[in-house]
C-alpha cells in the first residue's frame, strides 16, 4: 500500500523572511499559489510579527488578503502574540503557528521573552483560535542545537513539545533551525517525543546547513513521521540564527519520496518551474539539486 507523506511548504515564510532585498506583494502572492497549484496542500503565507524584527513579513496581511485560496489547501501564518494573531484573523487565517524554542537564548533571541513566558503569550492566542475554529501549529525551534547554546538534548524539548501539544495545537513541528541535526540524534529525539506525544502529531522541519536534512527525513520516517516542513528551491535561513540556510528544498524532498514509494501530492515538474523562477527573480541559482540536475544545462 502506498503511503502519503504530507508536505508542508515553508518557502514563502522561512524562505523569503531573511531576504534583504525586497520583494513586492505580487510575487509572494505568485509564489503561493503556484505552490499551492503544484499540489502543496499548506503553504506558510507570512508571519505576523514584528515589521522592526522582521522587515520582509511586514506585508503579510496584504500577501494574505490578496492570496486566491485554493479549495483544500491551508494557509498558516506566524502568530507570536495576540497581537500578531489579531492580524492574522483579520487577514483571513485558517490556521496560525505559534514558535517557542528548546533554549532559552534563542527564545530571547527570537521573540525577546524567555519559555516561560512565550508559553504565557501563547495561550491567549491559543485560546482565541479555539473560539474563531482556527486551527493552531506550534513550532519548537533548536530541538538538534541552538546558535548560542550548542548541544539540545531531547530532554529540554519535551517539555515545550508536550506543553504545546496539550494547550491545543494540532501538531508540533520540530525545527533543526540552524541544521546540524543528524540523522541517529533526530531517531533518538522523535523516539523521545514519542513516548508523551503521539507521532502522528509530529512534524519535521529540517535546515539544510551542514546537508544533513534529507537523511534526517528519512530517520524520521522510520520513527513514524509522516509530515515535514520544506522550503522551495532551499530558500531561507532564520534571521535569529546566524548562519542558518535554508530548509531542505521541496524539489529533492519529492523527489527522494516519490521514488521510494511514498505520495507527496505534489507535482515535481511544476515545483520545478517555480524554484527556478522564483530563483531567477531572486538573482541566485535555485538550491535544490533536483533543479540543478533537470534544468541548468
Ligand atoms: P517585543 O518587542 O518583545 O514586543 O517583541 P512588545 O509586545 O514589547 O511590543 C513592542 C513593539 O512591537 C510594539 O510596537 C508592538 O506594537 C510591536 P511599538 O509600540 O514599539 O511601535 N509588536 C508587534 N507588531 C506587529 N506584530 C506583532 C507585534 N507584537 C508586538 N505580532 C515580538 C516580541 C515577538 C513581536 C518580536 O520579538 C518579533 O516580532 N520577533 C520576530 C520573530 C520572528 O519572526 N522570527 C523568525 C520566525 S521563527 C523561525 O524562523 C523558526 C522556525 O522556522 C522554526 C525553526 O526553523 O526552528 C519557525
Ligand atoms: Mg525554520
Amino acid at each position: 500500500m502506498t503511503q502519503t507523506i504530507s508536505l508542508v511548504e515553508v518557502g514563502p515564510r522561512d524562505g523569503l523572511q531573511n531576504e534583504k532585498q525586497t520583494i513586492d506583494v505580487a510575487t509572494k502572492v505568485e509564489l503561493i499559489e503556484r505552490l499551492a497549484a503544484a499540489g502543496m496542500k499548506s503553504v506558510e503565507g507570512g508571519a505576523f510579527v514584528s515589521p522592526k524584527w522582521v522587515p520582509q513579513m511586514a506585508a503579510s496581511d496584504e500577501v494574505m488578503n490578496t492570496i486566491k485560496r485554493a479549495p483544500g489547501v491551508s494557509y498558516p501564518v506566524l502568530t507570536p502574540n495576540r497581537q500578531g494573531y489579531e492580524g492574522a484573523r483579520a487577514a483571513k487565517a485558517d490556521t496560525v503557528a505559534v514558535f517557542g524554542a528548546a533554549s532559552e537564548t534563542f527564545s530571547q533571541k527570537n521573540i525577546n521573552c524567555s519559555i516561560e513566558e512565550s508559553i504565557e503569550r501563547f495561550k491567549p492566542v491559543i485560546k482565541a483560535a479555539k473560539a474563531d475554529g482556527v486551527r493552531v501549529r506550534g513550532y519548537v525551534s533548536c530541538v538538534l542545537g541552538c546558535p548560542y547554546e550548542g548541544a539540545i538534548a531531547p530532554a529540554q524539548v519535551l517539555p515545550v513539545a508536550r506543553t504545546l501539544y496539550e494547550m491545543g495545537c494540532y501538531e508540533i513541528s520540530l525545527g533543526d533551525t540552524i541544521g546540524v541535526g543528524t540523522p541517529r540524534q533526530t531517531k533518538a529525539l522523535v523516539r523521545a517525543l514519542a513516548q508523551e506525544i503521539p507521532v502522528a502529531a509530529l512534524a519535521g522541519h529540517f535546515h539544510d546547513t551542514y546537508g544533513q536534512a534529507l537523511s534526517n527525513i528519512w530517520a524520521g520516517i522510520d520513527e513514524g513521521l509522516r509530515v515535514f516542513d520544506c522550503s522551495v528551491s532551499g530558500l531561507g535561513g532564520c534571521p535569529y540564527a546566524k548562519g542558518a540556510s535554508g530548509n531542505v528544498a521541496s524539489e529533492d524532498v519529492v523527489y527522494s519520496l516519490e521514488r521510494s514509494g511514498f505520495e507527496t501530492g505534489v507535482d515535481l515538474d511544476a515545483l520545478i518551474d517555480i524554484s527556478v523562477w522564483i530563483s531567477e527573480r531572486l538573482g541566485r541559482k535555485p538550491g535544490s539539486r533536483v533543479t540543478l540536475a533537470q534544468r541548468t544545462h
